[in-house]
Protein backbone atom coordinates (compact mmCIF):
# COMPACT_ATOMS: atom_id res chain seq x y z
CA UNK A 1 0.00 0.00 0.00
CA UNK A 2 1.53 3.50 -1.12
CA UNK A 3 3.55 5.24 2.01
CA UNK A 4 4.05 1.66 3.81
CA UNK A 5 7.42 -0.62 3.84
CA UNK A 6 7.20 -3.07 0.87
CA UNK A 7 7.08 -6.05 4.01
CA UNK A 8 3.81 -4.21 5.72
CA UNK A 9 1.52 -7.13 7.37
CA UNK A 10 -2.00 -7.13 6.14
CA UNK A 11 -5.02 -8.67 7.34
CA UNK A 12 -8.16 -8.73 8.92
CA UNK A 13 -8.87 -10.15 12.28
CA UNK A 14 -11.94 -12.01 13.84
CA UNK A 15 -12.05 -14.62 16.60
CA UNK A 16 -13.71 -18.05 17.33
CA UNK A 17 -16.72 -17.37 19.40
CA UNK A 18 -17.50 -14.51 17.36
CA UNK A 19 -17.78 -16.29 13.62
CA UNK A 20 -17.64 -20.07 14.17
CA UNK A 21 -20.92 -21.45 15.09
CA UNK A 22 -21.05 -25.46 15.47
CA UNK A 23 -20.61 -24.63 18.91
CA UNK A 24 -21.23 -28.70 19.72
CA UNK A 25 -19.65 -30.39 16.74
CA UNK A 26 -16.32 -32.65 16.44
CA UNK A 27 -16.66 -32.89 19.98
CA UNK A 28 -16.01 -29.29 21.31
CA UNK A 29 -16.80 -28.84 24.78
CA UNK A 30 -18.65 -25.44 26.27
CA UNK A 31 -17.58 -22.34 26.77
CA UNK A 32 -18.27 -19.79 29.37
CA UNK A 33 -19.48 -17.70 26.44
CA UNK A 34 -22.08 -20.65 25.75
CA UNK A 35 -23.15 -20.51 28.85
CA UNK A 36 -23.68 -16.37 29.36
CA UNK A 37 -25.67 -16.18 25.64
CA UNK A 38 -27.76 -18.89 26.94
CA UNK A 39 -28.54 -16.96 29.83
CA UNK A 40 -31.91 -14.52 29.77
CA UNK A 41 -31.09 -10.91 29.29
CA UNK A 42 -27.13 -10.78 29.05
CA UNK A 43 -27.15 -10.41 25.20
CA UNK A 44 -28.75 -7.26 23.94
CA UNK A 45 -30.84 -8.82 20.67
CA UNK A 46 -31.28 -12.65 22.99
CA UNK A 47 -28.71 -14.04 20.49
CA UNK A 48 -25.98 -16.45 20.65
CA UNK A 49 -23.31 -17.71 18.92
CA UNK A 50 -24.38 -21.10 17.92
CA UNK A 51 -24.84 -20.70 14.47
CA UNK A 52 -22.70 -16.81 14.35
CA UNK A 53 -21.39 -17.04 10.53
CA UNK A 54 -20.96 -20.58 10.27
CA UNK A 55 -16.80 -19.92 9.48
CA UNK A 56 -16.73 -23.23 10.93
CA UNK A 57 -17.41 -24.74 7.46
CA UNK A 58 -17.36 -21.51 5.22
CA UNK A 59 -13.84 -21.29 6.47
CA UNK A 60 -13.19 -22.19 2.57
CA UNK A 61 -14.76 -19.37 1.08
CA UNK A 62 -14.14 -16.44 3.69
CA UNK A 63 -10.18 -17.32 3.07
CA UNK A 64 -10.94 -17.05 -0.84
CA UNK A 65 -12.59 -13.89 0.37
CA UNK A 66 -9.68 -12.53 2.16
CA UNK A 67 -7.13 -13.54 -0.66
CA UNK A 68 -9.52 -11.71 -3.55
CA UNK A 69 -9.03 -8.53 -1.14
CA UNK A 70 -5.26 -8.45 -1.11
CA UNK A 71 -4.53 -9.19 2.60
CA UNK A 72 -1.24 -11.53 3.41
CA UNK A 73 -2.14 -12.14 7.05
CA UNK A 74 -5.17 -13.73 9.00
CA UNK A 75 -5.46 -13.09 12.77
CA UNK A 76 -8.23 -15.84 14.30
CA UNK A 77 -8.16 -17.34 17.72
CA UNK A 78 -8.50 -21.26 18.27
CA UNK A 79 -10.96 -22.03 20.45
CA UNK A 80 -9.94 -23.63 23.67
CA UNK A 81 -12.76 -25.66 24.44
CA UNK A 82 -12.49 -27.15 21.09
CA UNK A 83 -8.99 -28.54 21.77
CA UNK A 84 -9.43 -29.57 25.71
CA UNK A 85 -13.48 -29.71 25.81
CA UNK A 86 -12.62 -29.49 29.41
CA UNK A 87 -10.32 -27.04 29.43
CA UNK A 88 -7.75 -30.03 30.27
CA UNK A 89 -7.21 -33.29 30.34
CA UNK A 90 -7.93 -35.45 26.91
CA UNK A 91 -6.97 -33.52 23.95
CA UNK A 92 -9.43 -33.39 21.21
CA UNK A 93 -7.95 -33.90 17.79
CA UNK A 94 -10.74 -33.19 15.38
CA UNK A 95 -10.42 -29.47 17.09
CA UNK A 96 -7.02 -29.33 16.12
CA UNK A 97 -7.70 -30.90 12.62
CA UNK A 98 -10.30 -28.23 11.87
CA UNK A 99 -7.25 -25.74 12.90
CA UNK A 100 -5.06 -27.50 10.63
CA UNK A 101 -7.23 -27.14 7.91
CA UNK A 102 -7.99 -23.09 7.96
CA UNK A 103 -4.01 -22.63 8.57
CA UNK A 104 -3.01 -24.84 5.88
CA UNK A 105 -6.15 -22.94 3.52
CA UNK A 106 -4.57 -19.94 4.57
CA UNK A 107 -1.14 -20.95 3.44
CA UNK A 108 -2.43 -22.36 0.20
CA UNK A 109 -3.55 -18.53 -0.43
CA UNK A 110 -0.85 -16.86 0.48
CA UNK A 111 -1.78 -15.71 3.94
CA UNK A 112 -0.13 -16.10 7.17
CA UNK A 113 -1.68 -17.49 9.91
CA UNK A 114 -1.49 -15.45 13.19
CA UNK A 115 -3.72 -17.56 16.11
CA UNK A 116 -4.92 -16.18 19.40
CA UNK A 117 -4.98 -18.90 21.84
CA UNK A 118 -7.37 -17.06 24.14
CA UNK A 119 -9.98 -14.56 22.63
CA UNK A 120 -12.99 -15.14 26.00
CA UNK A 121 -14.26 -18.53 25.28
CA UNK A 122 -12.69 -20.62 28.76
CA UNK A 123 -14.13 -23.78 28.51
CA UNK A 124 -16.89 -23.61 31.06
CA UNK A 125 -15.12 -26.77 33.61
CA UNK A 126 -12.19 -24.36 34.16
CA UNK A 127 -15.05 -21.36 35.38
CA UNK A 128 -16.91 -23.86 37.47
CA UNK A 129 -13.67 -24.41 39.36
CA UNK A 130 -13.26 -20.61 39.58
CA UNK A 131 -12.02 -19.10 36.13
CA UNK A 132 -9.52 -16.74 35.82
CA UNK A 133 -9.97 -16.38 40.09
CA UNK A 134 -8.22 -19.47 40.25
CA UNK A 135 -4.17 -19.29 39.65
CA UNK A 136 -4.68 -22.90 38.26
CA UNK A 137 -6.20 -21.50 34.97
CA UNK A 138 -3.00 -20.22 34.45
CA UNK A 139 -1.59 -23.42 34.31
CA UNK A 140 -4.17 -25.23 32.53
CA UNK A 141 -3.66 -22.41 29.69
CA UNK A 142 0.27 -22.88 29.75
CA UNK A 143 -0.99 -26.73 28.93
CA UNK A 144 -3.89 -25.86 26.34
CA UNK A 145 -1.11 -23.43 24.89
CA UNK A 146 2.40 -25.48 24.61
CA UNK A 147 0.38 -28.43 23.10
CA UNK A 148 -1.70 -26.53 20.66
CA UNK A 149 1.54 -24.93 19.54
CA UNK A 150 3.75 -28.54 19.04
CA UNK A 151 0.58 -29.74 17.28
CA UNK A 152 -0.09 -27.10 14.75
CA UNK A 153 3.82 -25.59 14.84
CA UNK A 154 4.28 -26.85 11.40
CA UNK A 155 1.25 -24.34 9.92
CA UNK A 156 1.20 -21.76 12.17
CA UNK A 157 4.29 -19.70 13.11
CA UNK A 158 2.60 -16.38 15.05
CA UNK A 159 1.22 -16.87 18.10
CA UNK A 160 -0.79 -14.37 20.57
CA UNK A 161 -1.40 -15.82 23.47
CA UNK A 162 -4.09 -13.19 24.98
CA UNK A 163 -6.35 -11.25 23.72
CA UNK A 164 -7.26 -7.94 25.79
CA UNK A 165 -6.88 -9.37 29.36
CA UNK A 166 -8.12 -5.96 30.39
CA UNK A 167 -11.66 -6.89 28.82
CA UNK A 168 -11.58 -10.84 30.63
CA UNK A 169 -10.46 -9.49 34.34
CA UNK A 170 -12.90 -6.22 34.06
CA UNK A 171 -15.64 -6.89 32.11
CA UNK A 172 -16.05 -10.07 33.15
CA UNK A 173 -15.61 -10.09 36.88
CA UNK A 174 -15.87 -6.70 37.55
CA UNK A 175 -18.35 -4.82 35.27
CA UNK A 176 -19.72 -8.47 34.51
CA UNK A 177 -21.24 -7.31 31.00
CA UNK A 178 -19.29 -10.04 29.86
CA UNK A 179 -18.51 -13.93 30.43
CA UNK A 180 -18.71 -15.31 32.76
CA UNK A 181 -20.55 -12.32 34.63
CA UNK A 182 -19.21 -12.02 37.62
CA UNK A 183 -19.21 -8.87 39.85
CA UNK A 184 -16.46 -9.37 42.05
CA UNK A 185 -15.00 -5.92 42.78
CA UNK A 186 -11.30 -5.24 43.69
CA UNK A 187 -10.63 -8.77 43.44
CA UNK A 188 -11.46 -9.18 39.81
CA UNK A 189 -7.34 -7.33 40.06
CA UNK A 190 -6.89 -11.16 40.82
CA UNK A 191 -8.16 -12.32 37.69
CA UNK A 192 -5.86 -9.80 36.12
CA UNK A 193 -2.88 -10.68 37.51
CA UNK A 194 -3.96 -14.49 37.08
CA UNK A 195 -3.98 -14.32 32.54
CA UNK A 196 -0.65 -12.20 32.98
CA UNK A 197 0.76 -15.19 34.67
CA UNK A 198 -0.87 -17.39 32.42
CA UNK A 199 0.72 -15.59 29.45
CA UNK A 200 4.04 -15.79 30.71
CA UNK A 201 3.23 -19.14 32.09
CA UNK A 202 2.90 -19.97 27.94
CA UNK A 203 5.49 -18.47 26.65
CA UNK A 204 7.89 -19.95 28.48
CA UNK A 205 6.77 -22.99 27.28
CA UNK A 206 6.49 -22.22 23.79
CA UNK A 207 9.38 -20.97 23.46
CA UNK A 208 10.85 -24.82 24.43
CA UNK A 209 8.53 -26.06 21.38
CA UNK A 210 8.70 -25.22 17.85
CA UNK A 211 9.39 -21.90 18.57
CA UNK A 212 7.52 -19.52 16.21
CA UNK A 213 6.65 -15.58 16.86
CA UNK A 214 4.91 -15.25 20.09
CA UNK A 215 3.53 -12.09 21.18
CA UNK A 216 0.11 -10.85 22.83
CA UNK A 217 -2.92 -8.03 22.35
CA UNK A 218 -3.36 -5.72 24.54
CA UNK A 219 -6.51 -2.70 24.51
CA UNK A 220 -4.55 -0.12 25.21
CA UNK A 221 -6.32 3.21 25.87
CA UNK A 222 -5.15 6.48 24.76
CA UNK A 223 -5.56 8.93 27.57
CA UNK A 224 -6.51 12.35 28.13
CA UNK A 225 -6.93 14.76 30.93
CA UNK A 226 -10.10 16.67 30.23
CA UNK A 227 -8.27 19.90 32.15
CA UNK A 228 -5.13 21.22 33.78
CA UNK A 229 -6.66 21.08 37.10
CA UNK A 230 -5.28 18.52 39.72
CA UNK A 231 -8.56 16.27 39.87
CA UNK A 232 -8.45 15.81 36.52
CA UNK A 233 -5.32 14.71 36.13
CA UNK A 234 -5.11 12.36 38.72
CA UNK A 235 -8.55 10.79 37.20
CA UNK A 236 -6.46 10.52 33.60
CA UNK A 237 -3.66 9.10 36.11
CA UNK A 238 -5.84 5.99 37.20
CA UNK A 239 -7.18 5.59 34.25
CA UNK A 240 -4.02 5.38 32.37
CA UNK A 241 -2.82 2.95 35.43
CA UNK A 242 -5.85 0.72 35.18
CA UNK A 243 -6.18 0.45 31.39
CA UNK A 244 -2.18 0.40 30.37
CA UNK A 245 0.13 0.45 33.20
CA UNK A 246 -1.24 -2.39 34.77
CA UNK A 247 -0.69 -4.34 31.52
CA UNK A 248 2.60 -2.50 30.10
CA UNK A 249 4.75 -2.80 32.99
CA UNK A 250 5.05 -6.20 33.88
CA UNK A 251 4.85 -7.33 30.98
CA UNK A 252 7.87 -5.30 29.53
CA UNK A 253 9.53 -3.89 32.96
CA UNK A 254 8.87 -6.54 35.21
CA UNK A 255 7.32 -4.65 37.40
CA UNK A 256 3.97 -3.76 38.50
CA UNK A 257 2.73 0.18 39.02
CA UNK A 258 2.50 0.57 42.92
CA UNK A 259 -0.06 3.81 42.81
CA UNK A 260 -2.29 1.64 40.47
CA UNK A 261 -2.46 -1.73 43.42
CA UNK A 262 -2.29 1.20 45.89
CA UNK A 263 -5.58 2.64 44.26
CA UNK A 264 -7.07 -0.63 44.12
CA UNK A 265 -6.62 -1.60 47.64
CA UNK A 266 -4.61 -4.27 46.58
CA UNK A 267 -1.08 -3.90 47.47
CA UNK A 268 -0.97 -6.77 50.30
CA UNK A 269 -1.92 -9.91 47.96
CA UNK A 270 0.15 -8.42 44.77
CA UNK A 271 3.13 -8.51 46.90
CA UNK A 272 3.03 -12.32 47.57
CA UNK A 273 2.69 -12.82 44.08
CA UNK A 274 6.23 -11.11 43.19
CA UNK A 275 7.56 -14.31 42.21
CA UNK A 276 5.22 -14.24 39.20
CA UNK A 277 6.63 -11.37 37.80
CA UNK A 278 10.02 -12.94 36.52
CA UNK A 279 7.55 -15.41 34.27
CA UNK A 280 5.31 -12.33 33.17
CA UNK A 281 8.36 -10.60 31.54
CA UNK A 282 9.34 -13.30 29.65
CA UNK A 283 10.58 -11.91 26.18
CA UNK A 284 8.34 -11.44 23.60
CA UNK A 285 8.68 -10.59 20.06
CA UNK A 286 6.15 -8.30 19.25
CA UNK A 287 3.50 -6.40 21.24
CA UNK A 288 -0.34 -6.79 19.46
CA UNK A 289 -2.11 -3.71 19.85
CA UNK A 290 -6.02 -3.14 19.62
CA UNK A 291 -7.36 0.34 18.73
CA UNK A 292 -10.64 2.01 18.82
CA UNK A 293 -10.63 5.08 20.62
CA UNK A 294 -9.03 7.73 22.72
CA UNK A 295 -10.77 8.57 26.43
CA UNK A 296 -10.87 12.10 28.02
CA UNK A 297 -11.24 11.76 31.49
CA UNK A 298 -12.10 14.02 34.63
CA UNK A 299 -12.29 13.73 38.79
CA UNK A 300 -15.18 13.27 40.96
CA UNK A 301 -17.82 16.21 40.66
CA UNK A 302 -16.59 17.20 44.42
CA UNK A 303 -12.83 16.10 43.64
CA UNK A 304 -12.16 13.28 46.57
CA UNK A 305 -11.24 10.37 45.44
CA UNK A 306 -12.96 8.07 47.63
CA UNK A 307 -11.18 4.52 46.31
CA UNK A 308 -10.66 2.43 45.37
CA UNK A 309 -10.42 2.98 41.77
CA UNK A 310 -11.09 -0.64 40.05
CA UNK A 311 -13.28 -0.79 36.57
CA UNK A 312 -16.53 -1.81 38.43
CA UNK A 313 -20.71 -1.69 37.33
CA UNK A 314 -20.90 1.68 36.12
CA UNK A 315 -17.23 2.50 35.27
CA UNK A 316 -15.33 3.86 38.07
CA UNK A 317 -18.10 5.26 40.49
CA UNK A 318 -16.58 8.52 40.74
CA UNK A 319 -13.95 9.16 37.64
CA UNK A 320 -16.20 10.83 34.59
CA UNK A 321 -15.60 9.66 30.79
CA UNK A 322 -16.02 13.39 29.41
CA UNK A 323 -17.71 13.27 25.92
CA UNK A 324 -15.59 15.34 23.49
CA UNK A 325 -18.27 16.60 20.79
CA UNK A 326 -15.62 13.99 18.25
CA UNK A 327 -17.92 12.33 16.17
CA UNK A 328 -18.96 8.71 17.31
CA UNK A 329 -19.21 4.99 16.07
CA UNK A 330 -22.47 3.26 16.57
CA UNK A 331 -20.61 1.99 19.35
CA UNK A 332 -20.31 5.22 20.95
CA UNK A 333 -16.62 5.14 20.94
CA UNK A 334 -15.11 8.80 20.02
CA UNK A 335 -13.32 8.88 16.43
CA UNK A 336 -9.54 9.62 17.29
CA UNK A 337 -7.03 9.21 14.34
CA UNK A 338 -4.51 10.27 16.30
CA UNK A 339 -4.87 8.08 19.46
CA UNK A 340 -3.35 5.48 17.50
CA UNK A 341 -0.30 7.08 17.47
CA UNK A 342 -0.21 7.43 21.37
CA UNK A 343 -1.02 3.65 21.78
CA UNK A 344 1.99 2.16 19.65
CA UNK A 345 4.16 4.91 21.97
CA UNK A 346 2.94 3.38 24.86
CA UNK A 347 4.92 -0.03 23.82
CA UNK A 348 7.77 2.13 22.60
CA UNK A 349 8.17 4.21 25.61
CA UNK A 350 8.99 0.99 27.24
CA UNK A 351 10.75 -1.13 25.18
CA UNK A 352 11.97 0.52 21.98
CA UNK A 353 12.84 -1.60 19.17
CA UNK A 354 9.99 -4.27 19.97
CA UNK A 355 7.89 -4.51 17.18
CA UNK A 356 3.72 -3.53 17.15
CA UNK A 357 0.97 -4.54 15.16
CA UNK A 358 -2.46 -3.19 15.34
CA UNK A 359 -4.21 -6.08 16.00
CA UNK A 360 -7.66 -4.25 15.63
CA UNK A 361 -8.92 -1.50 14.50
CA UNK A 362 -12.43 -0.54 13.30
CA UNK A 363 -15.88 0.49 13.47
CA UNK A 364 -19.62 -0.14 13.63
CA UNK A 365 -22.10 1.30 11.81
CA UNK A 366 -25.74 0.28 10.69
CA UNK A 367 -25.62 -0.84 7.27
CA UNK A 368 -27.99 -1.45 4.67
CA UNK A 369 -28.22 -3.56 1.41
CA UNK A 370 -29.22 -1.15 -1.16
CA UNK A 371 -31.54 -2.33 -4.06
CA UNK A 372 -28.55 -2.98 -6.34
CA UNK A 373 -27.05 -5.67 -4.04
CA UNK A 374 -24.01 -3.19 -2.76
CA UNK A 375 -23.42 -2.25 1.12
CA UNK A 376 -22.14 1.41 0.94
CA UNK A 377 -20.24 2.05 4.01
CA UNK A 378 -18.62 5.55 3.30
CA UNK A 379 -18.22 6.03 7.07
CA UNK A 380 -16.56 3.24 7.96
CA UNK A 381 -14.55 3.52 4.81
CA UNK A 382 -13.92 6.91 6.22
CA UNK A 383 -12.49 5.33 9.77
CA UNK A 384 -9.86 2.56 8.32
CA UNK A 385 -8.79 5.80 6.10
CA UNK A 386 -8.31 8.15 8.92
CA UNK A 387 -6.82 5.05 10.61
CA UNK A 388 -4.19 4.36 7.95
CA UNK A 389 -3.10 7.76 7.84
CA UNK A 390 -2.20 7.73 11.51
CA UNK A 391 -0.35 4.36 10.96
CA UNK A 392 1.48 5.67 8.60
CA UNK A 393 2.18 8.87 10.54
CA UNK A 394 3.51 7.23 13.29
CA UNK A 395 6.17 5.00 11.17
CA UNK A 396 7.00 8.00 9.54
CA UNK A 397 7.34 9.06 13.42
CA UNK A 398 9.96 6.34 13.67
CA UNK A 399 7.57 3.59 15.18
CA UNK A 400 8.37 0.12 15.15
CA UNK A 401 4.56 -0.53 13.89
CA UNK A 402 4.67 -3.82 11.46
CA UNK A 403 1.47 -4.69 10.69
CA UNK A 404 -2.44 -3.47 10.36
CA UNK A 405 -5.73 -5.84 11.01
CA UNK A 406 -8.86 -4.41 10.48
CA UNK A 407 -11.46 -5.36 12.95
CA UNK A 408 -13.46 -7.24 11.21
CA UNK A 409 -13.24 -9.26 8.46
CA UNK A 410 -17.28 -10.17 8.80
CA UNK A 411 -19.95 -8.60 10.60
CA UNK A 412 -19.96 -11.39 13.86
CA UNK A 413 -21.64 -11.59 16.94
CA UNK A 414 -20.60 -8.66 18.90
CA UNK A 415 -20.40 -10.03 22.27
CA UNK A 416 -23.63 -8.43 24.57
CA UNK A 417 -24.29 -6.74 22.04
CA UNK A 418 -24.73 -9.87 19.78
CA UNK A 419 -25.82 -9.22 16.00
CA UNK A 420 -27.02 -5.78 16.61
CA UNK A 421 -23.65 -4.08 15.73
CA UNK A 422 -21.82 -5.16 12.65
CA UNK A 423 -18.14 -4.46 11.97
CA UNK A 424 -16.99 -6.25 9.21
CA UNK A 425 -15.55 -5.32 6.00
CA UNK A 426 -17.92 -7.50 4.14
CA UNK A 427 -21.55 -7.81 5.15
CA UNK A 428 -23.14 -11.23 6.23
CA UNK A 429 -26.69 -11.53 5.36
CA UNK A 430 -27.62 -13.88 8.85
CA UNK A 431 -30.79 -15.90 6.88
CA UNK A 432 -29.06 -17.33 3.83
CA UNK A 433 -25.68 -16.83 5.32
CA UNK A 434 -24.67 -14.98 2.15
CA UNK A 435 -21.76 -12.49 2.24
CA UNK A 436 -21.26 -9.28 0.27
CA UNK A 437 -17.98 -7.23 0.28
CA UNK A 438 -18.93 -3.58 1.53
CA UNK A 439 -17.54 -0.73 0.00
CA UNK A 440 -14.85 -0.51 2.62
CA UNK A 441 -13.54 -4.17 1.97
CA UNK A 442 -13.36 -3.13 -2.29
CA UNK A 443 -11.30 0.29 -0.94
CA UNK A 444 -9.31 -2.16 0.61
CA UNK A 445 -8.77 -4.22 -1.93
CA UNK A 446 -7.83 -1.03 -4.32
CA UNK A 447 -5.14 -0.17 -2.05
CA UNK A 448 -3.78 -3.38 -1.38
CA UNK A 449 -3.69 -4.55 -5.03
CA UNK A 450 -0.67 -5.62 -5.91
CA UNK A 451 1.05 -5.96 -2.39
CA UNK A 452 0.87 -9.64 -2.41
CA UNK A 453 2.52 -11.85 -4.69
CA UNK A 454 -0.26 -13.45 -7.17
CA UNK A 455 -2.98 -11.23 -5.29
CA UNK A 456 -6.13 -10.45 -7.10
CA UNK A 457 -7.36 -6.77 -7.68
C1 LIG B 1 -12.60 -5.89 20.92
C2 LIG B 1 -12.66 -7.39 20.85
C3 LIG B 1 -13.24 -7.90 19.57
C4 LIG B 1 -14.40 -7.07 19.09
C5 LIG B 1 -14.05 -5.61 19.09
C6 LIG B 1 -15.15 -4.71 18.58
O1 LIG B 1 -12.57 -5.49 22.27
O2 LIG B 1 -11.36 -7.93 21.00
O3 LIG B 1 -13.57 -9.26 19.75
O4 LIG B 1 -15.52 -7.37 19.81
O5 LIG B 1 -13.69 -5.21 20.38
Amino acid sequence: MEGFPADFVWGTATAAYQIEGAVTEDGRGPSIWDTFSHTPGKIADGSTGDVADDHYHRYPEDIAIMSGLGMNAYRFSVAWPRIFPSGSGDLNQRGLDFYRRLAEACLEHGITPYATLYHWDLPQPLEDAGGWLNRDTAERFRDYAAATQRALGDVVSHWITLNEPWCSAFLGYATGVHAPGKTVGADAMRAAHHLLLAHGLATKAMREGPGGTLGITLNLTSVRAASDSAQDQEAARRMDGLSNRLFLDPLLLGRYPEDVLGNAGVTEWFEQMGDDLADIATPIDFMGVNYYSRHTFAGPEDAVFRGPTIIGPGGTGEIRDIDTGAPKTQMGWEVHPDGLIDVVRLVSDRAPSLPVYITENGAAYPDEVTAGGTVDDEDRRHFFELHLNAAREAIDQGLPLHGYFAWSLLDNFEWAFGYSRRFGIVYVDYESQRRIVKQSGHWFRDRLAGAKPGGES
